[in-house]
Parts: C-alpha cells; structure tokens; sequence
C-alpha cells in the first residue's frame, strides 16, 4: 500500500481517469483530482469511492488556467495528465475545442510539475498519434513506438483531435528531454469498459451507436480496443515501474467494424443494429503492437470479456434504450470517421 503518497489525476472526472482514481485509492494512494465542474453532477461518483472521504480532494482547474493546475499538483509526488477534450460532436473552433486545451493545457501540467518538483508525469496520449498514415512506414510493418502519426495529413485532412494528441504528446516528450522531468506516454486503443462516471463519453458512444444503430457511415477501419481497466493498470504501471521510459502502445485487440458488428449480433442479438451497408470500405494497414507494454508486466482482458461488461453496463444504465420525447437519431461521433 501507498499511504502518504500524494499523487495529481488531471480531468479526474472523466472515463479513463475515474477508474483510475479509483485504483490509486483502492492502493492507497492520495489523489489530487483536477475536475472543471465540482457540482454533485460531476463528481458524486467520484466522491463514492472506497477511500474517497479520507484520500480524495478534488479541485476546480480547468487547463487553460496555470495557476488553479499549479494549486491541485502542488504537493503531488507524481501526476498522471489524462485531461483533454475529446469531443463527440462536429470540431468547429478547432483552437478553442482542441488545440489549447491539449497543447497550451499539457505544457502548463507539466510545468506546474517541475515547479512542484514532482518525479515523473504520465501523460496520456492516444493511438491516434501513432497509426494515421505514418510517413515512412511500410503498409505490412507492425505499428511500434517509434511509429508516428502524420501530422501535416490530420491537419489537411481537418482532423483536429489526432492533431492535438500528436502535438501534446510530441510537446511533452520533448518538455521532459529539455528538462530532464521524467515524461512517459501512455497510446491507449479505442476504450471500451463500463462507465462509472454517469453521463456517456465519446468512446462509449461509439459502441452505443453500433447496437442503436442511426443515420451515418462508419469505417471499415481495423479498430484496435482496450477496456479501460485494463488502462488504469497500466497507467499505475508506468508510474510505479522505475526504468521505464517514452511512448507505450496500449491497444491489445484489434477487430474490423464488420467483425465487431458480427461479434455483437451474436453474442446480443435483437438490437437494431448498424445497417451492414453503412460500413465503408478502407484499407487494412498492419496492426500495432503492446509489446513494450506487455514487457513491463501489464495484461488484459479477453475482448469478449470487455464487449459483454460495456453492453451489459449500458444495458442496465438505460443508454441502450430511445428516450422518451426525444426523437434524435442515435449519432455517430464523427471523430471517429477522422481517424
Ligand atoms: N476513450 C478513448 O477511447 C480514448 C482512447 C485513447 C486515448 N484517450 C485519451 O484518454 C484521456 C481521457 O479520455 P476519456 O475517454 O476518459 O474522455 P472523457 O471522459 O471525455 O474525459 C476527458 C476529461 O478531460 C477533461 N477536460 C477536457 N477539457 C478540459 C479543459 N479545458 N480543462 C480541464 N479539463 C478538461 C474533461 O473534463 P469535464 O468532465 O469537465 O468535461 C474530462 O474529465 C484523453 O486524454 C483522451 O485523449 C481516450
């Protein structure tokens, strides 16, 4: 157990990091959670955790603000920064929406870390800045480390959120080079899992969309997941393995859209379902691999484990049933189709 070692979770309200916030305090660790909203509508989940009364104090900071993310990492032997926006609807500013909260708020994090002397940062980035048409890197070679997104593509291509992750990820290795902060990332896969934070995040409704089906097109593309427990170990892993260092690919399975479609009519049919029709076509370049990851001793869950605990969780959560008075299509989040 970890006790009296105080530690920084950016967005501690979100997906990823609530489980993650609840795996430190489950190991004893006190958290620091940086939330932008501290209502009881954003953070009552967090506050129910086992451990929470005693070791869980959160603080209102929002990325842009140097000064409120110094206040919450002061004090914090290490951090983990796993805030970014990740948008389900259309990017339409894509500075104010994306690039300074995730360039301009990674930068401030890991100088508040410095300032407060912290060791190590774990910064989470995404496979998004790995496996979009990197330059220089054969079709048929598996995707590794040293792999890296195309970032002049993303931005012609408008894709905003793979530009973000690309640049904060690139920033914040080269901020620990230049500085000598131990910097690690962490390229997590599309993630699936049940929720514990209660309103439905980009992710999750990517899986929602495919059972409810609705009115867009969806990508052939070879989609690689994790379940997001399985993100919280090795987010714990990096932070606590001494030697370890720079980039690691989190993206254990990987599946097709059509497969995934087969795979869920089988294992839950009498869903509406995604029309058949509506999955393009696109190329299959070779898969990444965890490797690196997996050598540090992380593991995971069978994908079929992970599928049946996020549709079940959902199913229970009612977010797999239409709203009553609401007759909006179910939508697809249409970063999704920019990756
Ligand atoms: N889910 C995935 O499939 C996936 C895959 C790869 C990587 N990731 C990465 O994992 C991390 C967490 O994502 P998630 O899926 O857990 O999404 P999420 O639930 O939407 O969490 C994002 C968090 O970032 C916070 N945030 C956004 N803009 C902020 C700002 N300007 N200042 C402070 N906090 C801000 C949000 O705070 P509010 O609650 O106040 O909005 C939220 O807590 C992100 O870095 C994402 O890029 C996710």
């Amino acid at each position: 157990m970890a006790t009296g070692v105080t530690v920084c979770v950016t967005g501690a309200a979100g997906y990823c990091a609530s489980w993650l916030v609840k795996l430190l305090l489950s190991r004893g660790y006190a958290v620091h959670g940086t939330v932008r909203d501290l209502r009881d509508e954003k953070t009552a989940h967090l506050r129910r955790l086992d451990n929470a009364d005693s070791n869980l104090k959160l603080f209102k900071a929002d990325l842009l603000d140097y000064d409120a993310m110094a206040t919450a990492i002061s004090g914090c032997h290490r951090v983990f920064h796993v805030a970014t926006p990740v948008p389900s609807e259309e990017i339409t500013d894509p500075e104010l929406q994306m690039l300074g909260p995730a360039v301009t708020g990674t930068t401030n994090v890991l100088k508040a870390a410095s300032a407060a002397n912290s060791k190590r940062v774990v910064v989470v980035s995404s496979m998004v800045a790995v496996e979009i048409n990197p330059k220089d890197w054969p079709q048929g070679k598996i995707r590794d480390e040293n792999c890296w997104s195309n970032i002049e593509f993303c931005r012609s291509n408008e894709s905003w959120y793979p530009v973000a992750k690309i640049a904060s990820e690139a920033a914040a290795l080269e901020y620990g080079r230049k500085t000598g902060l131990d910097v690690l990332t962490l390229n997590p896969a599309l993630v699936f899992g049940p929720l514990l934070q209660p309103t439905v995040n980009a992710s999750s409704q990517f899986l929602i969309y495919f059972l409810k089906g609705g009115p867009d097109q969806v990508s052939d593309k070879l989609w690689h997941i994790v379940d997001v427990r399985d993100v919280a170990d090795a987010l714990l892993l990096l932070y606590e393995t001494p030697g370890a260092a720079g980039r690691h690919i989190c993206a254990p399975h990987f599946i097709t859209a059509r497969e995934l479609l087969r795979l869920l009519k089988g294992m839950y049919p009498g869903y509406p379902y995604i029309a058949e029709e509506s999955i393009y076509d696109m190329d299959h370049p070779a898969p990444m691999t965890s490797e690196k990851l997996e050598k540090l001793g992380w593991s995971y869950r069978p994908l079929k484990d992970t599928i049946a605990d996020t549709v079940e969780f959902c199913r229970e959560a009612g977010f797999l049933e239409d709203v009553d008075g609401d007759d909006a299509p179910c939508r697809f989040p249409p970063l999704f189709n920019k990756i």
